[in-house]
Parts: C-alpha cells; sequence; structure tokens
C-alpha cells in the first residue's frame, strides 16, 4: 500500500483556514479520493477535552508552560492514533493546524526556546513532517475583523472569542510574520496562499497548489 499524504492548514486566526479545508474536502469527496479531515488541537477524544481546556478559559487562565505540553499532549495522541494509521493505510491527511502552529505560537510569540519547541514536536509527531503545507497569509486587521463575523459552527450563533482572540494585535503580527519565516526556511514543503482575496479567489490560488500534488497521488 503506497502511503497516503498528509496536507496541513496553518496561518492566523481568521485568515480563511477552515473556510478553504471545507472547499478542499468537497474537491477530495467529489473526486472519490480517500481522506480523513482533523484537526489541532482536539483531532481526538482526548483531544477534545484538551481543546475545550485551551480555547475556552479567560486570558492568563493556561500558564504558558501547561500551554506549550498541552498542545503536545493532544499532538502527541492526535498523531499516534489518528495520522498515522491513516497514512499507513493510503489515504490524504487534511489537518486545520499541526506542529508549525506550536512553533510559531509557542515559540516565535510566546518566546519559548525555538529548540526546545522543536524536540517537544518532533517528540510529539514521531517526525512526521507534513508533505505539503498550505499557509495563508493575511493582514492581522483583516482576519480580525473576519472572526469578528464568524459564526460558530456548532451552534449557529455568533461566536465568541477564544483566548487567543483577545491576545493584542501585536500578538498576532509577530505569529504572522513567524508563519512567514518558516516558509521560507522550508520552501519545499510550503505554499503561501495570499488569503486577501474572495472565497472563491483563495480556492483558485490553494487549488493550484494542491492539484499538481494530488495528481501525483493517482
Ligand atoms: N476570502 C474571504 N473573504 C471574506 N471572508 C472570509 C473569507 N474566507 C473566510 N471568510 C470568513 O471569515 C471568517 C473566518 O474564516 P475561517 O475560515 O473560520 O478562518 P480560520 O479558520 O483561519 O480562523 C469566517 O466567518 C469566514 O466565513
Ligand atoms: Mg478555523
Amino acid at each position: 500500500m503506497k502511503r497516503g499524504k498528509l496536507i496541513t492548514f496553518e496561518g492566523i486566526d481568521g485568515c480563511g483556514k477552515t473556510t478553504q479545508f471545507r472547499l478542499l474536502e468537497k474537491y477530495l469527496r467529489e473526486r472519490d479520493l480517500g481522506f480523513i479531515s482533523t484537526r489541532e488541537p482536539g483531532g481526538t477524544e482526548l483531544g477534545r477535552k484538551i481543546r475545550s481546556v485551551l480555547l475556552d478559559g479567560g486570558k492568563g487562565s493556561v500558564d504558558p508552560v501547561a500551554e506549550l505540553l498541552l498542545y503536545t499532549a493532544d499532538r502527541a495522541h492526535h498523531v499516534r492514533r489518528v495520522i498515522l494509521p491513516a497514512l499507513e493505510a493510503g489515504k490524504i491527511v487534511l489537518s486545520d493546524r499541526f506542529y508549525d502552529a506550536t512553533t510559531v505560537y509557542q515559540g516565535y510569540a510566546r518566546g519559548f526556546d525555538l529548540g526546545l519547541v522543536k524536540q517537544l514536536n518532533e517528540l510529539a509527531t514521531c517526525g512526521l513532517k507534513p508533505d505539503l503545507t498550505l499557509l495563508f497569509d493575511l493582514d492581522v486587521e483583516v482576519a480580525l475583523r473576519r472572526t469578528q463575523k464568524r459564526i460558530d459552527d456548532v451552534t449557529g450563533a455568533a461566536s465568541q472569542p477564544d483566548r487567543l482572540d483577545s491576545e493584542p494585535l501585536e500578538f498576532h503580527q509577530r505569529v504572522r510574520q513567524a508563519y512567514l519565516e518558516i516558509a521560507t526556511l522550508e520552501p519545499q514543503r510550503f505554499r503561501i496562499i495570499p488569503a486577501g482575496g474572495s472565497i472563491e479567489e483563495t480556492y483558485k490560488l490553494m487549488m493550484r497548489q494542491v492539484e499538481e500534488r494530488i495528481r501525483k497521488l493517482r
């Protein structure tokens, strides 16, 4: 069995990851390409509990060290129980965020030593790297305005700001710059998708990057 491919979605909150993720799911479904969809944090039952601890509390509710370890715990379980088995079964795995998010949020933005973050990421992932990482790049203020209009996936109500939404603009700017920086370090793996256009425009830009990789799978 040929190993599957891991495609991850990254970028600041509100850049359009989940919107484009749903569109790529539709594309794969229509073509009967075997895939699974998952996300971090929260790709497993254990992970969903960790996710609610991480995102639902108010500012200051999770100590930064605990936060780093909770993301790592979520990922360790997720990789072993969900991602690796699916790849071994030859499936495409789509993940809405993966370890790059820890590199930029906990490493670059919160200031944890990048060597330590790398070690924790490697422990959690068993050294697994995505085959393709789509980085949706968007101006921070535009992204923030989008999140203020976001409707909650589950309840259909206007979504409440989560713990990270309440960080200052400067924090999100650091995250954006960090994503761009790590993308330049691994140009083979990353594709930067300018995400300031309409949903359709961004979809076209994404598919330009994805179609070539998917073709190679068939
Ligand atoms: N290209 C776009 N133009 C305008 N609004 C968008 C666009 N893409 C997504 N949105 C809207 O912006 C909000 C945030 O998008 P979302 O996909 O949830 O971002 P993320 O998952 O990166 O946080 C949602 O309400 C979504 O409908
Ligand atoms: Mg999202």
